[in-house]
């Protein structure tokens, strides 16, 4: 994002809120369909960032499937990803960000497993709408999984897998009418302390996910 497109963003004061709902300890998602959504070429004519988003939480059938298509399982014979791996290791942890928890997506399980029963949604970001759009995904590296790769390839690698994962959420965003933003912006640092994560365990991106706003092309 450019200088310009910051200038209109306060920085928010991140604390972590009390949940908000019951925070299950597992959130069983639901079979992803293999037909919704718009076909590849519909959805890449479609695909745009969004940053005004409604605060409507989305209803399972769309967080499983979005999940899904950020690192879901689509080879289950040998655990292939729908993102590609470096060395098919997988590098990449994703977590949800919902009101009611943070979560770490289990993609052979197809679950969400809670990791803190708080919403560290506004913890992921600058902008306006993190913390009030009803979903932050979080991109974490595991450096604990990239030891025999090269190490001046490792920082590429992870950017690179967790931009796939990325680019796959954009698609079925755009694929199935929900607005989207990947976010480099984002403290680290703060929040991976939050997170409770590891030492080698380091988020590196956040993209938030939702319905984009009534009069989000009044804005474009
Ligand atoms: C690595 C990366 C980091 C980004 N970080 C942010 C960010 O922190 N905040 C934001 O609003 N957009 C961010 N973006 C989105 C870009 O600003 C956006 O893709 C660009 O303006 C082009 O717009 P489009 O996605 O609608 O084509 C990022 C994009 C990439 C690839």
């Amino acid at each position: 994002m450019n200088d310009l497109k910051r200038l209109p963003y306060q920085p928010l004061k991140a604390l972590p809120r009390p949940a908000v709902g019951t925070s299950e300890q597992l959130i069983a998602l639901p079979e992803p369909d293999r037909t919704s959504g718009l076909p590849l070429m519909g959805a890449l004519w479609q695909r745009k960032s969004t940053r005004t988003f409604e605060e409507q939480a989305l209803p399972p059938t769309l967080l499983s499937e979005l999940l899904w298509a950020a690192d879901g399982v689509n080879r289950p014979q040998g655990g292939g990803r729908t993102a590609p791996t470096p060395h098919g290791e997988n590098v990449i942890d994703v977590y949800a960000a919902l009101p009611s928890g943070l979560y770490r997506y289990d993609p052979v399980h197809h679950y969400l497993q809670l990791k803190l029963a708080e919403d560290v949604r506004s913890l992921t970001g600058y902008q306006d709408f993190v913390g009030m759009a009803p979903l932050d995904l979080i991109y974490v590296v595991n450096h604990g999984r990239m030891q025999d790769m090269p190490p001046k390839l490792r920082e590429t690698f992870a950017a690179a897998s967790a931009g796939a994962m990325a680019q796959n959420v954009y698609l079925y965003c755009a694929s199935t009418g929900l607005g989207t933003v990947i976010r480099g912006w984002l403290n680290r640092q703060q929040l991976a302390e939050h997170m409770s994560l590891n030492e080698d365990e380091v988020p590196i991106l956040s993209q938030t996910v939702g319905y984009p706003a009534k009069d989000e092309n009044w804005l474009l």
